[in-house]
């Protein structure tokens, strides 16, 4: 019998003892740097001579490994080894499965600082921020091995009929794309990979571009585990080539992935294709980007807003899908509340966060990102006022920095209040009050998270009904879902709500199979 779920802690880093640990991390990442690492394919490891190097975002000088440029006949071989592996796999015993995925879990949190260690250098997370993540993969693992126990049998769910007995079993669906982006890549990573497994099917894994360190990291612990050859494949190399390839191939079953809403929309339109020699339909799952909102009324209590508007906006330089990127706020506040949000900005402190764990605001993951944010900047300067930031900064290393940056009194229909810039910078829309501000937080085409501060308890209940979006969180921050306690998951643009860390999203990765048998 296992015990009852319970989120892993999150360590902040103001113990002497673990800031220690982290930096002996450090240098152990450090000292590994600079390896050729492979593509597994049915339990071999398979070396190219092309490879692309995963560097540091803070000095992208220093590579932190290689991998293998992986093609499409490497995703056919991925996607055989996996079709064969599920022959088996499908038929291990649900216990065996989850008690896979929480030996993974014992692993990742012995080793916890060495994975923190290697996010602050492979994507630039901030200390804490980084043993969030880490926390959040432990509490996936050990979610879904419980859920995973409690969904494969439904049958005493059943209506009893004379004569017959009833079984109703969630069987898996067979071999998967797994596709996470760079953003967590050890949380969804972790998340995507061990739901897939847990319910029987088998992968094929492909890390992102930015981050295939942390990603390999996953397979690797997966297998150290016990993952028997094949169940579980790990091909790397480009997005639009390997990626785009797992979704076409006609015995991929479905599709897991997390990331940009063109890349999401392409897999839903291609996945929706019955290709030559595919006998299903397949099935994706699909997360998306967000814009989401922070909404102030005039009864709000104006310090926690400023705290949770700033925390919503920069934490891990705004790269979250959940980050509060528009604050709507009404007329009667604005001018008080903007230079509480100001002062608390002008605290955040940006550097490497290799550094240490007073580094609040890291770099930006890569020299796309850079110009994408860099261009929104210059957007922004024409559409609102500039209150803090707006520019690169430069760094001798290369870095890829951006000042925190807020923009004042933009228009709610501006480029920078509506499209998804992930990065570190805010808009923030004045609002007529708290009408014209609801309609304003429903203007988008996304529905992700949103926030609102209000003592009004008209209002509050009247958010819960017309605020539109997956995760609405009253008088708190915007991002920092909780598995078990939070599902996570957006509307419309943002995806297809499927409630990562819920009790509904193995169902999503299984099959229900009805069986009557005369007595
Ligand atoms: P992306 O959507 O291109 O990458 C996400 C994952 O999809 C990666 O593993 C990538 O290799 C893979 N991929 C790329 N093209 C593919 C294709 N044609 N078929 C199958 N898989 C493919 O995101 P990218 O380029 O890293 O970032 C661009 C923008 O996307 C960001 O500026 C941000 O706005 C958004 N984004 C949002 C995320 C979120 O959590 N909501 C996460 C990552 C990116
Ligand atoms: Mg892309």
């Amino acid at each position: 019998m296992l015990t009852e779920f319970r989120n892993e802690p999150v360590l902040d880093y103001s113990d002497p003892e673990d800031v220690r640990k982290f930096r002996a991390a450090l240098d152990k990442v450090r000292a590994e740097a600079g390896q050729t690492l492979p593509l597994i394919i049915g339990g071999e490891k398979i070396y190219l001579d092309e490879t692309f190097a995963t560097v540091c975002p803070a000095r992208p000088d220093e590579a932190l490994a290689h991998f293998a440029d992986g093609g499409v006949e490497h995703v056919d071989m991925a996607v055989a080894a996996a079709e064969e592996a599920f022959a088996s796999w499908r038929l291990t015993p649900v216990g065996e499965r989850a008690r896979l995925l929480l030996r993974v879990a014992a692993l990742m949190r012995d080793r916890r600082h060495e994975l923190n260690a290697l996010m602050s250098l492979e994507i630039g997370k901030a200390w804490s921020e980084a043993d969030g993540e880490t926390s959040e993969a432990i509490d996936f693992l050990e979610y879904y091995a419980r859920q995973m126990l409690d969904l494969a049998d439904r049958s005493d769910e059943l209506t009893e009929w004379p004569g017959e007995q009833q079984t109703l079993n969630y069987i898996p669906l067979g071999v998967g794309a797994v596709i996470p982006p760079w953003n967590f890549p050890l949380a969804i990573g972790t998340g995507l990979l061990s739901a897939t497994l847990v319910a029987g099917n088998t992968a094929v894994y492909k890390p992102a571009e930015q981050s295939p360190l942390l990603g390999w990291k996953v397979a690797e612990y997966f297998l150290e585990c016990g993952l028997p050859a094949g169940v579980m494949n790990f091909v790397t190399g480009p997005g639009e080539v390997v990626g785009a390839r797992m979704v076409e191939h006609p015995r991929t079953r479905f599709i897991c992935f997390t990331g940009s809403r063109d890349v999401g929309v392409e897999i839903y339109e291609k996945a929706g294709r019955v290709l030559p020699g595919q006998p299903w339909l397949k099935r994706s799952i699909l997360e998306m980007g967000g814009k989401d909102a922070v909404l102030v009324d005039e009864t709000a209590r104006l310090d926690q807003a400023a705290e949770g508007i700033v925390t919503s906006a920069f934490g891990y330089q705004g790269q979250k899908c959940s980050a509060g990127s528009r604050v709507i706020i009404v007329d009667d506040v604005y001018d008080e509340l903007v230079p509480r949000i100001l002062e608390r900005a002008k605290s955040l402190r940006v550097g490497a966060p290799d550094e240490g764990p007073d580094v609040t605001v890291g770099p930006v993951i890569d020299p796309n990102q850079f110009d994408k944010v860099k261009s929104y900047l210059e957007t922004g300067s024409d559409e609102g006022e500039v209150l803090l930031g707006g520019s690169p900064i430069e760094t001798e290393e290369g870095g890829y920095f951006i000042q925190p940056t807020i923009f004042g009194e933009v228009p709610e229909t501006a480029r920078i209040a509506q499209e998804e810039i992930f990065g570190p910078v805010v808009a923030l829309v004045r609002a007529r009050d708290f009408e014209d501000a609801l309609r304003i937080v429903n203007s988008t085409d996304y529905g992700l998270t949103g926030a609102v501060y209000s003592e009004d308890p008209g209002r509050l209940s009247r958010v819960r009904d017309d605020f539109h979006v997956g995760n609405l969180y009253i008088n708190r921050k915007c991002t920092g879902a909780m598995v078990g306690v939070q599902p996570f998951g957006g509307f419309n643009m943002s995806g297809t709500d499927s409630k990562a860390g819920g009790p509904d999203y193995l169902t999503l990765f299984t099959q229900a199979k009805a069986i009557a048998q005369r007595l």
